[in-house]
């Protein structure tokens, strides 16, 4: 669906889906470079970077194997728990492998400096990220983030993969959510 789908649930629009698109393909240029001779491996942390998985992996002019973890660290509320569990690990042996993190949105970091330790600690040679949003504001931890898209204020944002209470994230742009929707 589009931004004005949704537009009364919504006090912000803050990307369309073109905005988005050009940031995608900024970001792979850039890590087509970074591994022109390595065989990366894109790891999506589930649900939220389907759509940046989606859209990257496509974009990315070089052969990228592709896996799934799903973590839990916010429930169905707006506030970070800090707390990280794996509900789905991935398939796929680490040991040697350069591993790219694909992430929708980078809030207070907890849940990728707690990734990228986990991944690390499988033997991978390398764990780097690939965040479309992140927000400084709100950063809690400082993590490492070699690919980022967009710096975002620190408000609660959905579409393009990220929900509230698993809507919204079907919506093609990425825009604020009313205070009416979840209060
Ligand atoms: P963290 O606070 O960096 O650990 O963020 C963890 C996860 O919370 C992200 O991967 C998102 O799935 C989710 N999240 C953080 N900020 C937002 C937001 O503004 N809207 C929707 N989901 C969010
Ligand atoms: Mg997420």
């Amino acid at each position: 669906m589009e931004l004005a789908d949704v537009q009364d649930d919504l006090t912000e629009v803050l990307l369309t889906a073109d905005q988005i698109d050009a940031k995608i393909a900024e970001l792979a240029r850039a890590v087509e470079a970074d591994y022109a001779d390595r065989d990366p491996l894109l790891v999506g942390v589930l649900k939220g970077a389907v759509m940046v998985m989606a859209d990257f992996a496509r974009e990315l002019k070089m052969s990228a194997a592709m896996d799934w973890m799903a973590v839990s660290s916010y429930g169905s509320g707006t506030k970070s728990s800090g707390v990280v569990r794996i509900l789905k690990d991935l398939d796929t042996d680490l040991h040697g492998r350069d591993v790219l993190i694909v992430e929708d949105i980078i809030d207070s970091g907890l849940t990728l400096s707690w990734l990228r330790e986990n991944l690390l600690s499988r033997g991978a040679a390398s764990v780097e990220i690939v965040a479309l949003l992140r927000k400084p504001e709100a950063a809690k931890v400082h993590v490492d983030v070699r690919y980022v898209g967009f710096d975002i204020p620190n408000a609660f944002v959905v579409g393009y993969g990220l929900d509230y209470a698993e809507r919204y994230r079907n919506l093609r742009g990425v825009g604020v959510l009313a205070p009416h929707v979840y209060s």
